[in-house]
Parts: C-alpha cells; sequence; structure tokens
C-alpha cells in the first residue's frame, strides 16, 4: 500500500475526490496516510479526521523563521513515509529543501491552462482577459511559482462571465483528472 501525503489550505473538495476514489477503488493500492494544512481552519481537516487519517496543522506562524517552518514540514512528511506528495489547494510555496528531498514526487493541481496564468488568482485573471477555452494542469512542483513540468492538461470551453458558473466547471474537470493522474503516478 503506497502512502501519500496531502497538503491543503482550504476546503479540500480535490482532497474528498481523492479519498472517494480510494475507497471506490478508483485509484488502487494506495492510502492517504497524512494531510497537513498551514491553516488550522481549513475544513479539509475536518475532511481528512472524519476519515480516520492524521490531520495536522503546521502554520509558519507557529515558526520564527521560514528556515524552522520548511525544516518542520520536511520533518514530518520524510516522517510520514510517503510515496506521493499531492498539493490538493495548498497555498504555501514549497521551498527547495523540500523539493530536493521529493524529486518526481511533488505534484499540483492548478486551475489553468500553464504556463498561462500562474499564481494564486488564475481564475480571475483568466475572465478578466476573456479566454474562452479554459482548463486544468497537474504539474510537478519546482522551486518555481507553478512552473514545474507539466503532467496532464484538461481544457474546456466556457464563454461567460460567472465566476462562480466556472469554478464549479473548473472542479468538475480537476476532481476525474487529479484521480487518473495519481492512479498513473502509483503505477509508474
Ligand atoms: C482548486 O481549484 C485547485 O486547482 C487550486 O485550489 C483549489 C482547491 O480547491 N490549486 P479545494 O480546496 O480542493 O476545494
Amino acid at each position: 500500500m503506497l502512502k501519500v501525503a496531502v497538503l491543503v489550505s482550504g476546503g479540500g473538495t480535490n482532497l474528498q475526490a481523492i479519498l472517494d476514489a480510494i475507497d471506490s477503488g478508483r485509484i488502487t493500492n494506495a492510502e492517504v496516510s497524512l494531510v497537513i494544512s498551514n491553516n488550522p481552519n481549513a475544513y479539509a481537516l475536518e475532511r481528512a479526521k472524519n476519515h480516520g487519517i492524521e490531520a495536522v496543522c503546521i502554520s509558519p506562524k507557529e515558526f520564527e523563521k521560514r528556515e524552522e517552518f520548511h525544516k518542520a514540514l520536511l520533518k514530518k512528511l520524510q516522517e510520514s513515509g510517503a510515496e506521493l506528495i499531492v498539493l490538493a489547494g495548498y497555498l504555501v510555496a514549497i521551498p527547495p529543501m523540500i523539493v530536493e528531498a521529493f524529486p518526481n514526487k511533488i505534484i499540483n493541481i492548478h486551475p489553468s491552462l500553464l504556463p498561462a496564468f500562474r499564481g494564486a488568482h488564475a481564475i480571475d485573471q483568466a475572465l478578466e482577459y476573456g479566454v474562452k477555452v479554459f482548463g486544468v494542469t497537474i504539474h510537478y512542483v519546482d522551486a518555481t511559482l507553478d512552473g514545474g513540468k507539466i503532467i496532464s492538461q484538461r481544457a474546456f470551453g466556457y464563454d461567460g462571465d460567472d465566476i462562480a458558473e466556472l469554478e464549479a466547471r473548473i472542479h468538475a474537470v480537476e476532481y476525474p483528472l487529479y484521480i487518473e493522474t495519481i492512479n498513473k503516478l502509483l503505477k509508474e
């Protein structure tokens, strides 16, 4: 059984989709053994606890220096024995020391067709730009912002201006794409 650690900051609907996929056998031979949030109030932590999964908050605010936060995060990830680290709405930059400790083992999902619209405001920026083809990217994490090598992408057309509707469509694309991609990577 391969161990997966999931890093979150918010609601955790992607985390939920992954947990459901493991339960229903769409992801095989894997378990989420650890969920880490930087935000103590992230609902994703409740989702993990409801599933009987270790759920911890490691917040940069608990540490005087950023490097101490990075070391604590690295230690927890190493102790977990995770084969794959999945970022699912994790709003903290992953530092080089963690990227180097887990080469090609950290993946992220981003709500744009990278390399367009990196960063935290991808959906708003794309809408403002008048984009007609939206999408989702799953990529390896390196020390750059949303800049690691692309693993999978899925596009869809949208010609509206309703952000809530667009976000719902993005989520509907994200869940199956993340599940398929994680399942494939765990088999490699
Ligand atoms: C997702 O849209 C993902 O692309 C982005 O953050 C969002 C997280 O949503 N990185 P959730 O917490 O999984 O509901």
